[in-house]
């Protein structure tokens, strides 16, 4: 198995008495989908804002590509190749599809915040805000202010705007949601396309998604690792089915 691009040991988070995540190490690898679910309160958003620099960590370490970005501010996060969505949309309303994947494409570039940028930057952050819209499937909405998008399409354009940062792992809160069947559909389609060239963190609920993208599978309860493997092996593991005993669609999928 080749090296995991990311990989944590033991993080941990507390707030004041609170441990939100406790002990967690997991592995993320280009070309795969690493599902992460467990109730609410699990510590599933908090492990990833861990991840992106949000928080930082009370404990343990955060490799990526061999060096401890472990409480690294997000921005430098961000610019070393973790994107991450979050499970509420985050996107600029009032401006266009296009003008939202400049700006997210922008933010990588090392002068983001200098108001006199060279001109010759601009056709390069262009052409990136272009192909990050073009691989969420909405370059046919590019000229419309985003606010007028429909649910599914404000996901897309959160992922857009992901991919503007030009990532290797992309770590996805719960995109799916708020969506419909169709939407879901789409999503769960876009993200199966992204795997082959990025290493994938999704926090899911829905079981159906979760099956169909999942090639590791780790289950969070009250902060801990209940289990980690295989889609087959978390199915299968005594202590998953005890926890999700009470008519989860895990056991019946
Ligand atoms: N910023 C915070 N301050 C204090 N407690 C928090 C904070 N963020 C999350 N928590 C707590 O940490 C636990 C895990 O939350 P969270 O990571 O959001 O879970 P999940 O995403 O699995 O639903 C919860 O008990 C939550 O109330
Ligand atoms: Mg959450």
């Amino acid at each position: 198995m080749a090296e995991p691009i990311l990989r944590t040991e033991g993080l941990g988070k507390r707030f004041g008495g609170l441990v939100a995540v406790s002990d967690v190490s997991l592995d993320l690898h280009v070309g795969e989908v690493h599902v992460v679910i467990g109730p609410n309160g699990a510590g599933k958003t908090t492990l990833t804002n861990l991840l992106s620099g949000d928080l930082p960590p009370s404990s343990g370490r955060v490799l990526f590509g061999g060096r401890d970005i472990a409480g690294c501010a997000s921005d430098l996060i961000s610019r070393l190749g973790i994107g991450r969505s979050y499970q509420k949309t985050n996107i600029f309303l009032p401006f266009t599809v296009f003008e939202n994947a400049r700006l997210a494409a922008q933010s990588r570039t090392p002068q983001a915040l200098k108001v006199f940028r060279r001109a010759a930057d601009y056709p390069e952050i262009n052409r990136r805000a272009d192909a990050a819209l073009a691989a969420a499937g909405l370059t046919h909405r590019a000229g419309r202010v985003a606010a007028t998008l429909s649910h599914g399409e404000q996901r897309q354009l959160e992922i857009a705007m992901c991919l503007a940062t030009q990532p290797r792992v992309l770590l996805l809160d719960e995109p799916l949601a708020g969506m419909g069947p169709h939407e879901s559909q789409r999503m769960v389609e876009l993200i199966k396309k992204l795997t082959a060239d990025h290493a994938i963190m999704l926090i899911e609920h829905d079981m159906d998604a979760v099956f169909a993208l999942a090639h590791r599978l780790t289950v969070m309860v009250n902060g801990e690792v209940l289990e980690s493997g295989t889609p087959e092996q978390v199915r299968s593991s005594p202590a998953v089915q005890l926890a999700y005993l009470g008519g989860e669609e895990l056991l019946h999928d």
